[in-house]
C-alpha cells in the first residue's frame, strides 16, 4: 500500500470531538448558512482545496454531519472522480453504481442514494472511475444530477478533486452555489492557494471562504486561555482540535 494511503483516516464529529472541533463546524455551518440566499431549493456546495491532503474529505463529511445535526436533509456526493476515497472512509464497499454511472442513467428519478443511518444524511459514491472525468464533470448530465438533488435535500455537499491538480474541479464549480476552500496551515503556501482561488474565480466560481485546517494552535501561539483568543480560534475554522491530541498530517 503506497505511503500516503497507510495513515489516512477520517475524523467524524463524535461524543469524543473537542468542544473547539465541534465548535468550528458549527460557525462553518453558520456562516456558510448566512451566505447563501434562500433560493427556493437546496444548496449546492463544493468542497475543494489546491493541492492533494489538505483535508476536503474530511470537511466534507463533516459539514454534511453538521448540517444533518440541525435537521437538514443532507446529500453528500463523491465528485472526485479522479480517486474518490469517500466510500472507503465511509466504509462503503467498493460500489459500480455510482455518480459516474447515474451521470449515465436517462431517467434522473431513478437516482440511487443510500442513506447513512449512523451519520444522518445521504450519500452517493463516485462510482467506477471513468476515463475522462473533466468531461464526464462538465457534462450537461452533472449539472441535471446537482439540479435534480437541489430539488430533493436542504444541501448537496460535492467533495472534489484538488484545484490546482485537475481542471475538473473549476469546471464543476459553474454548477454550484458556493464554493468552500480548505487550506491546510502547513502543507500549502499563499501562492498556491491564490492560485487555487483565481482559478475558481475565472471560471465564475462563488468562493464562500476558506477552511483553515490542520490548524496548530501551539505552532501559531493562539492561546485559549482567554476569550478573545478562542473565538479567533473558532472563527478562522481552525477545527484542528483533534490535532492537539493527535498526530497531524
Ligand atoms: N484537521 C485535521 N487535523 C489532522 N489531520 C487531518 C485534519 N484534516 C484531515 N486530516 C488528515 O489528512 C489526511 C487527508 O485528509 P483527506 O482525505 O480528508 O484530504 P483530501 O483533501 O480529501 O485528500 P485528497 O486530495 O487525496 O482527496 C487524512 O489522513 C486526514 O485524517
Ligand atoms: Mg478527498
Amino acid at each position: 500500500m503506497p505511503a500516503n494511503k497507510i495513515n489516512r483516516q477520517l475524523n467524524v464529529i463524535n461524543e469524543n470531538s473537542s468542544f473547539g472541533y465541534v465548535e468550528a463546524y458549527k460557525a462553518l455551518r453558520a456562516n456558510i448558512q448566512y451566505l447563501l440566499p434562500d433560493t427556493g431549493r437546496g444548496h449546492v456546495l463544493m468542497v475543494t482545496s489546491s493541492i492533494p491532503g489538505e483535508g476536503k474529505s474530511n470537511v466534507s463529511v463533516n459539514l454534511a454531519y453538521t448540517l444533518a445535526q440541525d435537521g437538514k436533509n443532507v446529500v453528500l456526493v463523491d465528485c472526485d472522480l479522479r480517486k474518490g476515497t469517500l466510500h472507503r472512509y465511509l466504509n462503503i464497499p467498493a460500489l459500480t453504481n455510482g455518480l459516474s454511472s447515474m451521470l449515465e442513467e436517462p431517467d434522473i428519478e431513478k437516482i440511487k442514494v443510500l442513506l447513512l443511518q449512523k451519520y444522518g444524511f445521504c450519500f452517493i459514491p463516485c462510482g467506477a472511475l471513468p476515463s475522462n472525468p473533466s468531461e464526464i464533470i462538465g457534462s450537461e448530465a452533472m449539472r441535471n444530477v446537482l439540479s435534480h438533488l437541489s430539488y430533493n435535500y436542504d444541501y448537496v455537499i460535492c467533495d472534489t478533486a484538488p484545484v490546482n491538480a485537475v481542471a475538473d474541479t473549476s469546471i464543476l464549480s459553474r454548477f454550484v452555489d458556493g464554493v468552500v476552500l480548505v487550506v491546510s496551515q502547513n502543507d500549502v503556501n499563499r501562492n498556491t492557494v491564490l492560485l487555487a482561488k483565481e482559478t475558481l474565480e475565472n471560471a465564475n466560481a462563488n468562493v464562500l471562504g476558506v477552511v483553515l485546517n490542520k490548524y496548530d494552535v501551539k505552532q501559531t501561539g493562539t492561546d485559549n486561555s482567554n476569550y478573545y483568543s478562542y473565538y479567533n480560534y473558532n472563527y478562522y475554522g481552525g477545527y484542528g482540535g483533534y490535532g492537539e491530541d493527535q498526530n497531524k498530517q
